[in-house]
């Protein structure tokens, strides 16, 4: 496909014993008009790894329920997600201009039960109806808190889309602690959450800078 023809192939082992790599194509020059979202972040890979441990010890059941993710970029975290856990269905979200990267990546997944849908945190409209009476499950967000001018919208986002039932896992690198506190003061005005420890998480994929949140509606 000549679109992709300059992006490079990333690929994450996963601990299904019969599956093969998740695959995703990125962007590796990162002069892409698709921004941030077109390379894989090391947060993202931290909470696939943490979606698969969970997965593989039996500790995250999700048949038949419904994941969204926010910010989702080449797809890495949903895909992984989609291909862990076969019968729920992944909703990968994010900007319009991001949309054929994670539908290429879908297709090169096989990820029958994932598909990709513009939402931009930035816009309210997006998330009015869509969401209105079908709260998903599980909501994820990797690496979405880099730019503080989106704190306010992402937060009002998470706050619009989760529902009483609704799990919310966030994983982002540490860069500039202060901006980094103040979206988390934002976030827990209607959030409760807690840290998920390094224990709890992959044995060898998790980072010292990378902090994984486990939340719900307070
Ligand atoms: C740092 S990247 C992380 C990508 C991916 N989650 C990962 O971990 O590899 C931030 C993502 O947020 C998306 N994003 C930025 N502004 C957004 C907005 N207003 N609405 C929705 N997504 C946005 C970007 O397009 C990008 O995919």
């Amino acid at each position: 496909m000549a679109e992709f023809d300059n992006y490079i192939e990333y690929a994450l082992e996963i601990s299904r014993s019969e599956a093969s790599p998740v695959r995703v194509l990125q962007d590796a020059s990162g002069a892409t008009r698709c921004g941030v979202g077109s390379t894989v972040w090391d947060a993202g890979l931290v909470l696939a790894k943490y979606l698969d441990r969970q997965t593989e010890e039996g500790k995250l059941d999700l048949a038949n329920k419904t994941v969204l993710e926010l910010g989702a970029g080449t797809g890495i975290v949903g895909i992984a997600l989609a291909r862990l856990q076969p019968q729920c269905s992944v909703f990968l979200t994010d900007k319009q201009e991001l949309l054929p990267l994670l539908q290429r990546n879908i297709m090169l997944n096989d990820a029958a039960n994932a598909s990709a849908e513009c939402l931009d945190w930035c816009r309210p409209e997006h998330r009015a109806g869509r969401w209105a009476g079908n709260k998903p499950d599980l909501i994820l967000v990797s690496d979405g808190i880099w730019a503080s001018d989106l704190h306010r919208p992402l937060a009002e986002t998470l706050a619009q889309l989760a529902g009483a039932n609704t799990r919310v896992l966030i994983a982002f690198e540490t860069r500039k602690f202060d901006e980094e506190a103040r979206f988390v003061a934002l976030w827990s005005e209607r959030f409760r959450f807690r840290d998920i420890k390094p224990a709890e998480q992959h044995r060898v994929m998790q980072s010292e800078d990378i902090f994984l949140f486990d939340g719900a509606l307070k």
